[in-house]
Formats: C-alpha cells, structure tokens, sequence
C-alpha cells in the first residue's frame, strides 16, 4: 500500500479544506448558545458520509444533539467495523488567550490550530476520509458503520439510549476510536485504558447574606475559608485521597504489569520543561505515568465566591463554590464514588455553614485486551505506517460511552488515537499535527485490512 501514500499526499490540500469547513462551525455542546451550529454540523457529517458512498446515512434524534450513522455494508458474511467519535467540542474560552480565532481553522508550523481541531473533529474526520478513499479505490475489505455523536463532551447521557434502542443496528464485530493520543511522532501507542470520571458540585452556604468582614469578620464562618479548608483535608501528607473507602475497589497493578507499562518511553525531564513547572507532584509511591493512568485522583476544576472584581472590597462571603472531579480506575464505580463523597463532604462541614453537594455526569473505567484481533489488527497497521510496534499505554482521560459500549453491545474498542499530549486539547490554541492528520488517514486502511484478515 506505499502508494496510498502518495494518493494521500496528492489529495492533500482538498482533505484539510474539508476539515476546515468542518472546524469552521462552533459545535461547542455545553453552551446553549451555539445549539445552531451544533445541529448544523451533525447535518454536514451526515451529507459527506452519504456523498462518499454511504447508505442509510440519517441523523438519530435524542433528547439532546442527534447522533449521526452511516453505514457501508458490502457483504454480510464479511466482519464489520463500528467506527465511534464526537462532533461536538468544548468551549473555547478563555478566548483572549488564543493567538488565532478558534473557529477560523490555521495552518501554522505544521499544525492545524482551531477548537476541535484534535478533539475530535480532526480524529473523527481522519476516518471519514480514510474510508472514502478506500470506497475511490475499491478497496473497502470488509464492512463498516459510523456512529458519531454531538454530547462527547457534556457526559454522552443521551448515547446511552440511542445504543440500547439499536442493538441491532449497531451489531459489529469491533469498535475503532481515534480520540486519544500517541507517546510522540516516533513512538506510537495504543490507548489500552480510560479512567472514569465522578464529577461534582459543591455549594458551602455561611451566613444568609454577604457581610462586612471587618464588622462580622473572625465570628462568623466564611464560606470560602471553610471550603478551602474542607479540599485540603481531602489529601493526607503523601497526597493519598482521605474520603473513606475511595480506594476499596482499586485494582492493584502488579508489578508485572506496572514493569510492562514504565516500558514506554517518558522523559520527566521534557515533561516538566514542556509545562514548566520545577517537580512533578503526587501520589507517593508512584511515578508521575502512573499518577496519571492508572491511580484515580480528585481535582478541583474551579473554585468561586465572594468578590473577584477590581480591588479590595472587604466582603465575608455568603457562598463559596467548587467543580470537582474524580478520574476513576477500574474497579471503581462512578456513583458508589460519588456517594463516598457526598457522604463524606457533608460529614466533614464545620458547625455555621450548610453544605450541599450536586452530581454531575459520570463515566466507568475500563481497559481494553491486547489478545484479540482488534488489536492484533491495530498493531500491525500502526507498525505499517510508522515503521515501529506500537506500545499499549493506559490513558488517563475518559470516554464514558467506550465502557458502555462493553457492556450494552458486548464489544471491545481499540483506542487508536494519532493525537499527542502537547496538543493542548480543551485549552487555547487547540492544534492537531498535519503529519498526525495524514498519518491517521493512511493507518486506518491497514487497519481494515488486518482486521478483516484475522477476524
Ligand atoms: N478525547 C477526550 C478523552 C481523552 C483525551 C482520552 C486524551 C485520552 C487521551 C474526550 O473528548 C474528553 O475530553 N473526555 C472528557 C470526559 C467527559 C465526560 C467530559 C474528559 O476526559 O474530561
Ligand atoms: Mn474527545
Ligand atoms: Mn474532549
């Protein structure tokens, strides 16, 4: 196949116009503003898919942003691919921080920089095109299904319906995902585990109306003192998590495994020059790979109250707010965490404040087997195109539909993501690598090939 290659170099220009087009709509979920635009790209996916030769390609309406399939069957005695991804993308802000627009698309240094330019639009679309080559040449080897959602990142909740409403439809023998990411351009991994997610609002109500805090200040509880105090007790001096038994369901990583795992290739050195930042931090007893994949965590996302505008205003606060969330690890459960929590957090309020606290979505870990012919199938297409095997890593991020999709349709997916770390997805300046992009285009066909091989 070298010259897929080439037809992929030479229809180069036309692929990233057609990501471009893409990008160019602001499909951001969690903001109701843009509900248009969020439709409107369903709708524009839904179009390239029939116009590259797909069948039945519609729209599947939920209770939130519909869900777009298509599906190619060329035989039904032959294997079938299941191909997932996301439409939507996160919010751009803060906006004043990117060097570019976020939804004027820019090709600079290599580098495509827009909101979703990695995440996933640009992972998503790697597949669209890839297929489309293979229908140009005729040389789709087995057959394929698309199943791309608009909810990715507010929790899929609506995905889960769709998927237990249309076993049938959804009936494959794999499921492909490019939404993760790569060690770096010359060492390729494969995304062998995803950490759930347990993610939370806390609100600390103090005294029914913000007071002077000179006047009130030093006898009554302040809020946000009392918050900050109530996180910090969350972590004990070797930054384990105090909540009660947060950590039953672990599963212990043998050292064995753990051996296997500190095989890929990290540099700490980069990582912190990369972020900079003088040490690392963390869990005691592990290394910052492992604090980051296969240990659970609690972070606070954001934090408010009281006055936060020009100067001083001298306020004791009514309220003070935190996001929280937990990256989950199998065998944790999503709500038997969150309950420990809330369970906990409550326990722990002082006398004068109030404290409640808001369950927001969750998602369940999971990890993915290396003996089967999916992943037989992926290592071999990533050995093909990057002239090296790939090495399974275990992810930190979460994609709550993949552990569902374990469960309702009985199916593995191979997460096989051309993103990288630095790609600075949900921040500014977004950017996804040219030679990612295309890499991606021209591994997916060998995939499809192996795969349909050996299953
Ligand atoms: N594609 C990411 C997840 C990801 C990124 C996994 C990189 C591994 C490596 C996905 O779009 C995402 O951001 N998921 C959310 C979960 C969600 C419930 C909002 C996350 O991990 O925060
Ligand atoms: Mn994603
Ligand atoms: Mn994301």
């Amino acid at each position: 196949m070298t010259e897929l290659k080439t037809y992929i170099e030479k229809n180069k220009k036309s692929y990233l116009n057609d990501l471009f087009d893409l990008l160019r709509i602001p499909s951001v979920s969690a903001d109701p503003k843009y509900k248009a635009d969020v439709i409107k790209t369903a709708n524009v996916i839904k179009e390239k898919l029939s116009s590259i030769g797909l069948d039945n390609s519609k729209l599947i309406e939920t209770n939130g942003f519909p869900v777009v399939y298509a599906e190619k069957i060329i035989d039904p005695s032959k294997p079938t691919v299941l191909v997932y991804g996301h439409y939507d993308v996160q919010p751009a802000d803060p906006l004043d921080l990117w060097d570019t627009p976020p939804f004027e698309p820019t090709l600079k240094n290599g580098k495509i920089y827009a909101r979703g330019a990695c995440d996933d639009k640009g992972q998503m679309f790697m597949h669209v095109l890839a297929v489309q080559i293979m229908l140009e040449q005729n040389a789709l080897p087995c057959n394929v299904k698309f199943l791309i959602e608009g909810e990715e990142e507010v929790g899929s909740d609506n995905l889960e319906d769709v998927v237990k409403a249309n076993k049938n439809l959804l009936k494959a023998d794999v499921i492909l995902i490019s939404d993760t990411s790569i060690i770096d351009n010359e060492n390729p991994s494969i995304t062998v585990g995803l950490r759930g997610l347990s993610y939370v609002e806390v609100e600390v109500t103090g005294p029914n109306k913000d007071l002077h805090s000179g006047v009130y200040g030093g006898a009554v509880a302040n809020p946000i003192n009392v918050l900050s105090k109530m996180i910090a007790s969350l972590f004990d001096e070797n930054n384990h998590i105090t909540i009660p038994g947060f950590y039953d369901d672990v599963e212990e990583v043998s050292p064995e495994q753990r051996a296997a795992l500190a095989e890929a290739p990290f540099n700490e050195d980069d990582y912190k020059k990369e972020l900079n930042i003088e040490g690392v931090y963390g869990e005691k007893g592990y290394s910052t790979t492992e604090r980051a994949s296969i240990r659970p965590t609690l972070d606070v996302n954001g934090i408010w109250g009281g006055y936060i505008g020009e100067g001083a205003k001298t306020v004791l606060p009514s309220k003070a707010f935190a996001k929280i969330s937990m990256r989950l690890v199998p065998n944790q459960g999503s709500d038997k965490i969150t309950e420990l929590f809330t369970k906990h957090f409550k326990s722990i309020a002082p006398e004068g404040v109030k404290v409640k606290v808001n369950p927001h979505h969750g998602g369940e870990p999971l990890v993915v087997p290396t003996d089967f012919a999916g992943y037989r199938a992926a290592e071999k297409a990533m050995e093909a195109t990057f002239g090296k095997k790939p090495v399974p890593v275990r992810g930190g991020g979460s994609i709550p539909i993949v552990a569902l999709f374990k469960k309702e349709l009985g199916l593995n997916s191979i997460l096989m993501g051309f993103g990288l770390d630095s790609d600075d997805i949900h921040s500014p300046n977004e950017h996804y690598g040219v030679f990612n992009f295309l890499k991606g285009i021209e591994t997916i066909p060998h995939f499809y090939k192996y795969f349909s091989e050996q299953a």
